[in-house]
């Protein structure tokens, strides 16, 4: 075939293979193969110098005109393409604002912290107030001045966990309950307090399935003009019927705490057996003269209660290592 030949059979077929390009990439090697470096167009070029002269000038401008016709095709073919592939790209990255969202998981406090936020509004609700403390004690506010002598066993470093401070006029130590706070709340206001008190407390116990060296305890307060222990039963009675259901029945079992005289735990009927709820009493008066209370002017009384053991009752748990192993599907059960 001649140069003009392929040229004219170039001309002839290209357009529609143009027309038929179906992505960019296509007309790409298209646009190679019909005007690049190897077409029939670039060797038409090459070959110029070779042919007559009285040919030579037609054949560069059929040579030209076809290099523009093929180009002008090729181009609009390409705007056509990149038209249609960016409104399908459009289409894709569409985002359907009817779809329904996802919905991020919702966390929840802990269930001990859900008891200790319902027992304090229990209270709450009485007219107390909250005050939290220091997890850092000293021996002063923790023992001594709620009348433990200095010889009582749980002050021993194998009750009680002592912390490292070096030099200090005084032990530090992990408080072991919320009762000094009792102290800490009455030297710094007059009477009368209606007190609770949440917090994380620390003992020297093994870990078992009752047993954990944190816990978290809930201590009230109550001192006025003459509080009696009538008044303890009542509120501790009230509290119980509405943590846990109207018909539960109560008892106040004789006990010993040096800073309640007398002392009690009340034991409440729940699923069909007595239980210890927690400990209470009448705040001794030594406890008053410690805080600068006249013992004669003012009575009261004080409990305090494990709400790990509250939360463990509310939710049926039997082991209280569930409640702090990290195993939070556990924890999900009990939202
Ligand atoms: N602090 C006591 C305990 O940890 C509980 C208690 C508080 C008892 C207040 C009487 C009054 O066991």
């Amino acid at each position: 075939m001649s140069t003009h030949d392929e040229l004219e059979a170039l001309r002839a077929e290209a357009p529609a293979r143009i027309a038929a390009a179906t992505s960019i990439d296509e007309l790409s090697e298209l646009e190679t193969e019909v005007v690049g470096k190897r077409s029939p167009v670039a060797s038409g070029r090459r070959s110029l110098g070779s042919v007559d002269p009285d040919q030579r000038r037609d054949l560069g401008r059929s040579i030209n005109d076809i290099a523009i016709e093929l180009g002008a095709l090729i181009d609009a073919r390409r705007e056509e393409l990149a038209g249609a592939e960016a409104a399908v790209a459009l289409e894709a990255d569409a985002v359907d604002v009817t779809l329904a969202g996802r919905r991020p998981r919702r966390g929840t406090h802990h269930i001990v912290q859900q008891v200790m936020d319902e027992v304090v509004d229990l209270f709450v609700a009485m007219g107390y107030t909250v005050a939290t403390g220091p997890e850092a004690e000293t021996e002063f506010y923790n023992f001594t001045a709620l009348n433990f002598p200095y010889d009582h066993p749980t002050r021993l470093e194998s009750d009680t966990l002592y912390l490292d401070y070096g030099d200090v006029p005084e032990e530090i130590l992990l408080r072991t309950h919320t009762s000094p706070m009792q102290i800490r709340f009455m030297e710094t206001h007059d009477p009368p307090v209606y007190l609770v008190v949440p917090g994380r407390v620390f003992r020297r116990d093994p870990v078992d399935s009752t047993h954990s060296p944190v816990f978290h305890q809930i201590e009230g307060l109550a001192v006025d003009a003459d509080i009696t222990f009538g008044d303890l039963k009542g509120t501790l009675a009230h509290f119980a019927r509405e943590f846990l259901g109207p018909q539960t029945n109560v008892k106040f079992i004789p006990h010993y705490f040096p800073f309640t005289e007398p002392s009690a735990e009340m034991h409440v009927h729940y699923n069909g057996e007595w239980m210890e709820l927690l400990g209470c009493g009448m705040v001794d008066p030594a406890v008053f003269e410690a805080v600068g209370y006249d013992p004669g002017a003012v009575t009261g009384f004080a409990f305090g209660m494990g709400a790990d053991r509250l939360a463990m009752v509310r939710h049926g748990v039997t082991d209280l290592r569930h409640l702090f192993e990290p195993d939070i599907r556990i924890l999900r059960q009990f939202r």
